[in-house]
C-alpha cells in the first residue's frame, strides 16, 4: 500500500488526550473499482431518497412521529422507550447535498418536544432549540423545512428534556452524500448508545447527584438500538461506518482488533485527505466517517472494543468492553480495494487581527447541589455572546473543571486552531469537540448570514440540562 508515514502515534502514554491517533496520511494513485451490492447492516429503515447525482436537487419528505414505544433492545429484554416512527434509532434520512428536507413532525408523547438537526446548517427558526422554536406540545405538530447544504453525517434528536427523551430512544441519523463518494461494499450508520437499568431491568430513575455530576452512563451497550450485535461481513470487503455518539455522557475510544481505520471525515464532512488511525475517540454528539477493510479469514471474527478512557474526575470507561463483533462468512475473500484518493480543499480561516474571547466552563458542588456554569453564569440566566454575521470569531474555550465537557455549537462549523497552545496542523470542520479537564482550546468560525439566538453547550446531556449552556446572539 502506498502509505506515507507522516506522524508517529501521538503520545502513546496518554492516548486519551487525542481525538484520533493518526499514524499516516494515505496517498494513493488510482481509483477504486466499482463493486456491486453496497448495503448496510443498520437496523434503522432507510428513508428512500431519489438522489440521482446528475439530477436537480430532490425534495425528501417524510412524516416523523415521536411516541411512546416498547423498546426491545435484545431478545426478551425491553424498556418503556420513546421512538420516532416506532423505530430506535429513528429512520435514517439519506440525501444528497442541496436536497430539501421536509419533515411533518407530530408529537404523540405526553410531554413537549422539538427536533434539533445536530450539525446541519439550518435557518435559525428550524433549529429546534430554545429561542429558535417553542416546544411542540403533546398532540401538536410542526413542519421542518430546510436544505441540506453540506456533505457528511449528521443526526437528529429532541432539544427538550434531553436526558430523558434521548435515553428513551429519540435519535436518528442523517446521511448527506456529495458528488465524489468512495466506492465501498457496505455502508452503515453506527449509532452508539448505552442504557442505565435498575435491578428489575427497567430504566433506572433519572437524576440524582452522581448522575447529574458525571452524566448518565449505563452498562447496557447498544449499537443501532440493539445489544452488542454480531455483524456478518465478507472477508476482504470494504465497509464504511458513519459513527454517531448518541449517548448521554460516555466517551468511546474504539479499536477494531487486527485492523486500522481509514478516516474520511468528521462532523463537518470530509477531511482534506483521508488518514489512518488505530483508534477513534467520540465524545457525545461527535461523528466520524471511516472505512474498514475487513482483513479477516473466512469464518474468523474480530471485536470492536471500547478501550479504557478516563474523562476526568473519576468518570469514564475503566474496563474494556465489546461494542460489536465482526464475523466473516465462509465466502471466499474479496480482493482488497485500492486506497481512497479523495481530497478536499479546506482553507484555514483568517484570524489575524481578531481579538479572542474567552468562554469558560465550570461546575461547583455546594451543600449537596451541583451547579454548572458558562462564563460564571447558569442557563437560562446567561449573558449572550454578541456577534455580527460574516465576522470571524475566535473563541478560547477554557475548562476550569477536572472533567471533560464536550462543547457543541449550534448552526455553524468551527475549526480548531490550537489545544493548550499547541497549533493544530490541518484544519477540519467540527461542531462538537471534547474539551478535556483544565484544557484551553482555541476555535475559529465565521457565522454566515443566519442571524438569531444560537445555543452552545456541553453535550453531556445532564450538564446541558443543569445549565452548562450559553447563547450566541448573532445580528446583521
Ligand atoms: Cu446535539 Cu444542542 O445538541
Ligand atoms: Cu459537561
Amino acid at each position: 500500500m502506498s502509505a506515507v508515514r507522516l506522524l508517529e502515534i501521538l503520545a502513546p502514554r496518554s492516548p486519551m488526550r487525542r481525538s484520533l491517533v493518526l499514524i499516516s496520511f494515505l496517498v494513493a494513485a488510482c481509483g477504486p473499482a466499482p463493486r456491486e451490492g453496497a448495503h448496510g447492516w443498520s437496523s434503522a429503515a432507510p428513508v428512500p431518497s431519489a438522489s440521482d447525482r446528475s439530477a436537480a436537487p430532490d425534495v425528501i419528505e417524510l412524516d416523523l412521529v415521536a411516541a411512546p414505544h416498547v423498546w426491545t433492545f435484545a431478545p426478551g429484554r425491553s424498556i418503556d422507550g420513546y421512538a420516532y416512527n416506532d423505530s430506535i434509532p429513528g429512520p435514517t434520512i439519506e440525501a444528497h447535498v442541496g436536497d430539501t428536507l421536509v419533515v411533518h413532525f407530530r408529537n404523540e408523547l405526553s410531554e413537549p418536544t422539538t427536533i434539533h438537526w445536530h450539525g446541519v446548517r439550518v435557518p435559525h427558526d428550524m433549529d429546534g432549540a430554545p429561542h429558535a422554536q417553542e416546544p411542540v406540545p403533546p398532540g401538536g405538530a410542526f413542519e421542518y423545512r430546510f436544505t441540506l447544504p453540506d456533505e457528511g453525517t449528521f443526526w437528529y434528536h429532541p432539544h427538550a428534556n434531553e436526558p430523558e427523551q434521548m435515553e428513551r430512544g429519540l435519535y436518528g441519523a442523517i446521511v448527506v452524500r456529495g458528488d465524489d463518494e468512495p466506492v465501498v461494499d457496505t455502508e452503515s450508520v453506527v449509532l452508539l448508545d448505552d442504557l442505565l437499568l435498575d435491578a428489575s431491568g427497567a430504566l433506572a430513575p433519572f437524576g440524582g447527584l452522581l448522575e447529574t455530576h458525571g452524566g448518565r452512563e449505563g452498562d447496557v451497550q447498544l449499537v443501532n438500538g440493539a445489544l452488542t450485535p454480531s455483524i456478518a461481513v465478507r472477508a476482504g470487503e470494504r465497509q464504511r461506518w458513519r459513527f454517531v455518539n448518541a449517548g448521554s455522557a460516555r466517551i468511546y475510544r474504539l479499536a477494531l482488533e487486527g485492523h486500522t481505520f481509514t478516516v474520511l471525515g468528521s462532523d463537518g464532512g470530509p477531511w482534506s485527505v483521508p488518514a489512518s488511525a488505530t483508534e477513534l475517540v467520540l465524545a457525545p454528539g461527535d461523528r466520524l466517517d471511516v472505512l474498514v477493510d475487513v482483513s479477516l479469514s473466512p469464518t474468523a471474527s474480530a471485536p470492536l472494543v471500547a478501550e479504557i478512557y478516563e474523562r476526568g474526575h473519576g468518570q469514564g470507561v475503566f474496563a474494556p468492553f465489546d461494542v460489536l463483533t465482526l464475523s466473516a462468512t465462509s465466502d471466499t475473500p474479496l480482493e482488497a480495494l485500492p486506497p481512497v484518493t479523495r481530497t478536499r480543499v479546506l482553507e484555514p480561516l483568517h484570524v489575524e487581527g481578531v481579538t479572542p474571547r474567552e468562554i469558560t466552563f465550570d461546575e461547583s458542588l455546594e451543600g449537596g447541589v451541583i451547579t454548572f456554569f458558562v462564563n460564571g453564569e447558569t442557563y437560562p440566566d446567561v449573558t449572550p455572546v454578541a456577534a455580527t454575521v460574516n465576522e470571524v470569531q475566535v473563541w478560547d474555550l477554557v475548562n476550569l473543571s477536572e472533567m471533560s465537557h464536550p462543547f457543541h455549537l449550534h448552526g455553524f462549523f468551527f475549526q480548531v486552531l490550537s489545544r493548550d497552545g499547541v497549533a493544530v496542523a490541518s484544519p477540519t470542520w467540527e461542531d462538537t469537540l471534547e474539551l478535556h479537564g483544565e484544557e484551553r482550546v482555541r476555535i475559529a468560525f465565521r457565522p454566515d448570514d443566519r442571524p438569531g439566538m444560537w445555543m452552545f453547550h456541553c453535550h453531556i446531556l445532564e450538564h446541558a440540562h443543569g445549565g452548562m449552556m450559553g447563547m450566541l446572539e448573532l445580528t446583521r
